[in-house]
């Protein structure tokens, strides 16, 4: 069975956590492809919150395997809490797997990540300060320490003794930081986390292929989003790995011809986490009341996210990039009670009309929205399960979506309880 992917399509929290979990029912992997613990991913069950960074949404099954991919940047402690965390509310994470290829954090990429935050002043762009991008960055250039090191003491020892007087010459020099000291990290790494992380480690690229082979579900999770992505997003504030579908191939190991479902994850509405050019953003009281009434705080880091309309143009753009089979739109719940809702269609710059994301990312941080206005609905959508149960307006408002991004909407977001959603058109 070809693998199904699921992918952000807007700036990240659209609630991919809730979506995984919920397809997750009848996977048999679920493997994460990128990012690290920068992900915050919610997963509500019978009122119970579980909020997961590392490890796959599809783990609260007891028939899953969950998988850390290749693509994946691990801190072992980070990962262990999350184990920990788990396991003494019940969840049994013996079976996760995490890919030898997988790199790790280490604590120098926190320390340069906050570093290269600071020196930028206010061009920061408000990343996690997890050391996400320095450790994709050791990544490419070639001197990132692997979890399989974790295995082998003289090569972790090796590798690590060059990078850390590099990293140190780096910190102290540019940025007028302290040195790490190379035995505190040795030992940390060697001595107590890597006996409890080796059971864990296998080949995850055979793994994912036998299971296809012999038939099995296999769903791909993506953290972060489309426009976050390295490549496709409005860089420079973007996160440092690729979201997009294609990083789960890269990010795993399998080939294109391998997936033939990508569901593509959109908030009926919009938020963004950090700094970025944002064209639906809403400042005032509109803004206040979604932050309000969506709970628009990080999963893991509790910062205000900032609200806006649906933006159709950027929905559009992330449907081609990832070939979206499908799109699931979640919180359409939060918009009840709005007298009108907005979908941005397209922008205005300089006179003129467009309906496409610009190339130019300094057009981007100037065009104007163009908006439909919709009329809202004042329904309770909570207990919704049926299309029918939604409202005429909310169900128009669906239907625009559909129409603009030129992908079918299949599941509807209508509350973060796992039963809380309705399957569009059924
Ligand atoms: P992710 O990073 O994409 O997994 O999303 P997050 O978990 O960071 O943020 C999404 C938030 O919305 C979480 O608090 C979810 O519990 C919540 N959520 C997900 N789907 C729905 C929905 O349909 N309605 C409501 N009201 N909340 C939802
Ligand atoms: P999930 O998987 C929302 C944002 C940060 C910052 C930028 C770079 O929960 O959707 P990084 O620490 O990755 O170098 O930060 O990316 N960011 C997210 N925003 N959801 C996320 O993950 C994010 N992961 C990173 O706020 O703007
Ligand atoms: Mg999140």
């Amino acid at each position: 069975m070809p693998a199904t992917v699921v992918v952000g399509t807007q700036w990240g929290d659209e609630g991919k956590g809730k979506l995984t979990d919920l397809l997750a029912k009848d996977m048999r992997l679920v493997v994460r492809y990128q990012g690290g613990h920068n992900a915050g991913h919610t997963i509500v069950v019978d009122g119970e919150s579980f909020a997961l960074q590392l490890i796959p949404s599809g783990v609260l099954y007891s028939h899953t395997v969950p998988v850390i991919g290749n693509g994946v940047v691990v801190d072992p402690a980070v990962l262990l809490a999350e184990c920990d965390m788990l396991e003494q509310r019940g969840v049994d994470t013996s079976r996760l797997v995490v890919s030898g290829n997988a790199h790790l954090i280490m604590p120098y990429h926190y320390e340069l990540d906050r570093a290269t935050e600071r020196a930028l002043g206010k061009n920061a762009l408000g990343t996690t300060k997890r050391g996400i991008g320095p450790a994709y960055a050791d990544k490419a250039a070639r001197i990132g320490l692997r979890v399989q090191d974790l295995l082998d003491e003289k090569i972790f020892r090796e590798k690590l003794d060059i990078v850390v007087r590099e990293k140190n010459a780096i910190l102290a020099k540019v940025y007028n930081r302290l040195a790490m000291d190379f035995d505190e990290i040795a030992d940390q790494y060697l001595n107590e986390l890597a006996p409890r992380i080796a059971p864990m480690i296998g080949d995850t690229v055979s793994l994912i292929h036998e299971a296809l082979e012999d038939g099995e579900n296999v769903m791909l999770e993506g953290a972060q989003a489309t426009f976050l992505d390295l490549d496709h997003g409005t860089y420079p504030f973007v996160t440092s790995s690729n979201p997009t579908a294609g990083g789960a191939c890269v990010g795993t190991g399998i080939g294109p011809r391998d997936v033939s479902r990508v569901v593509g994850i959109a908030k009926a509405y919009v938020t963004r986490v950090g700094s970025g050019p944002f064209p639906t953003e809403l400042d005032g009281e509109l803004g206040e009341l979604l932050v309000d009434k969506g709970h628009e705080y990080g999963t893991n880091t509790g910062r205000r996210r900032r609200p806006g309309w649906l933006d159709v143009v950027m929905l559009r753009q992330a449907a081609r990039i990832n070939s979206l089979s499908e799109i699931a739109i979640t919180k359409l719940d939060v918009l009840s009670d709005f007298d009108e809702v907005k979908v941005c269609v397209g922008y205005e710059v300089d006179g003129e009309r467009i309906t496409r994301v610009p190339y130019h990312q300094s057009v981007l941080h100037r065009v104007t929205p163009v908006y439909e206005t919709l009329p809202g609905w004042s329904d309770d959508l909570s207990g919704a399960t049926t299309t029918a149960d939604l409202p005429k307006s909310a169900r128009d408002y669906l239907r625009c979506i559909e129409e603009h991004a030129g992908v079918p909407v299949t599941y509807v977001g209508v509350g973060p309880g796992r039963e809380q959603f309705v399957q569009f058109h059924q």
